[in-house]
């Protein structure tokens, strides 16, 4: 029998529920997904996601950023946490910290975002009430490299909903996080198949 292809070593960062963490968890469980899911961190020692990791048999590892020296001192933590457990990739799951600049160098080409909105447009945060209130009729979300800039860096992938007349923030959030879900698995699983290729400002090779 053959033997099963290596899986990626990946680690999801996260501070909250940890919806779209779930769903990267249960695509990494299929045979032919190009990743593992070794590690859950959070800087919010009691983010409800942790709980749904252990409960899911995943290694998970908490930091308070709290008192921790600042922002670069707790990014060198947290960067020999993910050293120490064999990480490969990062994706970061509604991880609610800006990151300092030799963290995200160090992960460079291979830290991928989730972003609830069609970027470049409303980078930052209310996006969908922003969505709404600037008339566009279509919102949806974007997995991305991440840069310094914050969720600036090239577009893997994107899935976009129709924007509904009777929408509120959070009609639409909920119908863009179900396209999170289906999106942000595919996008991770390219990007440890060794799929992706960055030209620029641009991603080729996310079509099989
Ligand atoms: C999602 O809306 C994601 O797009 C954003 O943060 C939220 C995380 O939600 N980056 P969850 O913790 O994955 O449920």
């Amino acid at each position: 029998m053959a033997e099963a292809a290596r899986k990626a070593r990946v680690a999801i960062l996260i501070s909250g529920r940890g919806s779209n963490m779930a769903a990267l968890i249960a695509a990494s469980r299929a045979d032919r997904s190009a990743y593992e899911v070794a590690l859950v961190f959070s800087n919010v020692p009691d983010a409800p996601g942790l709980g749904i990791a252990a409960d899911a048999g995943i290694p998970i590892a908490s930091l308070d950023h709290r008192g921790r020296g600042g922002r670069a001192a707790f990014d060198a933590e947290v960067l020999s946490i993910l050293r120490g457990h064999g990480i490969e990739y990062v994706a970061l799951a509604g991880y609610m910290r800006l990151l300092s600049e030799p963290f995200v160098t160090a992960w460079e080409g291979r830290m991928l975002n989730i972003h609830p909105s069609l970027l470049p447009s409303f980078t930052g945060l209310d996006t969908y009430a922003r969505a709404i209130a600037a008339g566009c009729r279509l919102a949806g979300c974007t997995v991305h490299f991440v840069t310094g800039e914050l969720d600036g860096g090239p577009i893997v992938a994107q899935a976009a909903v129709p924007v509904r007349d009777d929408d509120t923030p959070a009609t639409l959030a909920d119908r863009i996080l179900a396209e999170e879900h289906r999106l942000y698995p595919a996008a991770l699983d390219a990007l440890c198949a060794g799929r992706l290729r960055i030209a620029g400002q641009r991603v080729l090779g996310l079509a099989r």
